[in-house]
């Protein structure tokens, strides 16, 4: 149960650190999760994003995997799959654009997948602990892509299965800054006004 009242499925979503590695998604599944990414908005329609797909068990799985970071090595392989998203920088001649408005743009994208899951009911969590130039290496990303982030997708598994340190941090009391900390008014940095009360900032350690 989260505090705040913000639509379904950004109410109901959290990071788990628990999967199940028996669960596996169809194809269908994981396409329509990719379409969510697809329909995101982007800075002139041009959808820098690129998703590797990465099931787990296969090849592209393979290659992530050993390059996880020690506390991602237990959790991340356990998913179903795994996205890894890149984006593709436009070119000013010989320089490469911009990295800012296209990675907010991937980021977007990220998360439209993310919710889709939620809305299949499927858990997602993001990660970008792991060695991104050597992955980049072993996936052949050209010089104008860069990794971003991963999406673990799957469903809950059983925390017993996993490593203590694992199966703890599903139990981590989630907590966000204030809205007074983050929302300003003309003068940077002070809180913008019309804030209402809204819900505490942490969430209980119970959940779906
Ligand atoms: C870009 C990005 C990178 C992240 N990297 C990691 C990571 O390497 N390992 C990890 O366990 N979680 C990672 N997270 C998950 C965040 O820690 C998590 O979203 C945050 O603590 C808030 O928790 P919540 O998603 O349950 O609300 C990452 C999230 C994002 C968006």
């Amino acid at each position: 149960m989260n505090p705040v009242d913000i639509a379904e499925p950004m109410h109901s979503r959290w990071s788990p650190s628990v999967f199940d590695d028996a669960h596996q998604l169809t194809d269908a599944e994981i396409t329509r999760l990719l379409e969510a990414a697809q329909w995101a908005p982007s800075s002139g329609n041009r959808q820098p994003w690129r998703y590797v797909v990465a099931p787990r068990g296969s090849a592209a799985h393979a290659v992530l995997v050993p390059h996880l970071s020690r506390g991602n090595s237990g959790w991340v392989p356990r998913a179903s799959v795994v996205f890894l998203s890149a984006v593709v920088l436009g070119t000013d001649g010989d320089e490469l654009k911009d990295l800012l408005i296209p990675a907010h743009d991937v980021g977007q994208a990220s998360a439209h997948l993310t919710l889709q899951a939620e809305a299949m009911g499927l858990k997602a969590h993001q990660f970008g602990g792991f060695d991104h130039a050597a992955v980049a290496a072993g996936l052949g990303l050209p010089d104008d892509a860069r990794l971003i982030a991963g999406i673990a997708v799957g469903v809950r598994g059983n925390p017993a299965d996993v490593p203590e340190r694992d199966a703890e941090r599903d139990h981590r009391v989630r907590d966000r800054r204030p809205l007074a900390d983050t929302v300003y008014d003309d003068r940077w940095g002070h809180a913008w006004p019309g804030l209402a009360p809204s819900g505490p900032a942490t969430a209980p350690a119970e959940r779906s």
